[in-house]
């Protein structure tokens, strides 16, 4: 199977309001994307889009070049996998996958090996007798991506699937997803809000905002070089630092005044208005001896400690008045740090960035931040830690 390559191109769709604004983008043959953005930013409308369930207000949608405007529905080369899986109750696993098959009029045999052979795929051959009430949510979600795989398209839309299911199932999901992606050389065109997902499945990724896409590309540079901090925050950034740049260059270095601290940045600050935000990712603030010499270094206090198990939250306090999370991993190799032991917090200049954009994601329990008592700023706790 061959996958098939999306074009959209100046896509918009208004309601009452806009959903999707001007859009334009290209997903090749056989990859994986995703999109990514918190609750109404337009993904799921965007999917619907180019599924054929809603007509663009402007613009236009490519399949294999071909303009799709036109084209029905059920005459695009596409499936869509929902977040619920919506089965039959009263069919079994084999019924249900061979429901969409019926309408072809393939000879049996030829019907037979199909079914079974998208039963394979997601591990469900053995399942065939049974009805979906006699599977787990994750069978089920199986079976509804096999019922999809079975008309062997050559674009797959995937919204949320796996919202439904537990954080230990989606973890296995994922991989076997990624996968079954890979075997079938599909192209996945897969939405979520869960930047976990995006990032471990995807080849490249779009981070949404406002029915607008506010970076495109493959997960580590999202995730290293965030555009703003919108996309900072929403991928998991929890330290959003307010300093002033004091001094720009040479080249992508400058200057930045935290509190009475001046801080070397190794990226950013070129563009961006003279207060910013200085951004730090969790795991990479290092914790050191209070009154620790060198660059970098801030005073702090260990104000908070949460065990996670392979790794521990601590937050601190900065004498300049911020807070800033910090993720230690469990490797035993740390001492012990109490509640209220002044530390020395080591910005390496290469892990800190400068970057504007004032806003951050605009729906905080999209990103699953359950540490909404403490106050950092703009946090979005367990998003790191997760
Ligand atoms: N059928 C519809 N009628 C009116 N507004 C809609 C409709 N579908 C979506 N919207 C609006 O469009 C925006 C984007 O929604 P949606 O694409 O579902 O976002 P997401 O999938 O990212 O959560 C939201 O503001 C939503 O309320
Ligand atoms: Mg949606």
């Amino acid at each position: 199977m061959a996958g098939g390559r999306i074009e959209l191109v100046a896509l918009s769709k208004r309601f009452h309001e806009i959903a999707v604004d001007n859009i334009d983008l290209q997903i090749a043959s056989g990859e994986f994307f995703s999109l990514l953005g918190p609750s109404g930013c337009g993904k799921t409308t965007t999917l619907r889009l180019i599924a054929g369930f809603e007509q663009p207000t402007t613009g236009r949608i490519l399949l294999d070049g071909a303009d799709v405007s036109a084209v029905p529905p059920h005459k695009r080369n596409v499936n869509t996998v929902f977040q619920s899986y919506a089965l039959f109750p009263f069919l079994t696993v084999y019924d249900n996958v061979a429901f969409g098959l019926r309408n072809r009029k393939l000879p049996k045999g030829e019907m037979d090996r199909m079914v079974r052979s998208s039963l394979d795929l997601v591990k469900l051959g053995a399942f065939a007798k049974r009805r979906p009430g006699q599977l787990s949510g994750g069978q089920q979600q199986r079976v509804a991506l096999a019922r999809a795989l079975v008309l062997q398209p050559s674009v797959l839309l995937l919204d949320e699937p796996l919202g439904a299911l537990d954080a230990k199932l989606r973890r296995s999901l994922k991989v076997e997803l990624k996968a079954l992606q890979e075997q079938v050389g599909i192209t996945f065109l897969y939405v979520t809000h869960d930047q976990e997902e995006a990032l471990t499945m995807s080849d490249r990724l779009a981070v949404m905002r406002d029915g607008k896409i506010v970076q495109l590309g493959p997960p580590t540079e999202v995730y290293e070089e965030p555009a703003d901090t919108y996309v900072a925050d929403f991928l998991g950034v929890s330290n959003l630092m307010e300093v002033d740049v004091v001094e720009r260059g040479p080249g992508s270095h400058c200057r930045v005044r935290l509190g009475d601290a001046v801080l070397s940045v190794e990226h950013g600050g070129q563009d961006t208005p003279d207060r910013a935000h200085a951004v730090i990712r969790p795991e990479r603030v290092r914790i050191e001896e209070f009154g620790s010499a060198g660059e970098n270094r801030v005073p702090a206090m260990v104000e908070r400690l949460v065990y996670l198990g392979s790794s521990t939250q601590v937050f601190l306090r900065l004498a300049a008045g911020a807070d800033l999370q910090v993720l230690l991993q469990n490797d035993g190799g740390q001492e012990n740090l109490a509640q209220g032991t002044p530390v020395s917090a080591y910005l390496a200049p290469d892990a800190v960035r400068v970057l504007s954009g004032g806003t951050p994601a605009a729906d905080p329990t999209a990103v699953g931040g359950d540490d909404a008592g403490f106050d950092l700023g703009r946090s979005s706790a367990s998003a790191a830690a997760s």
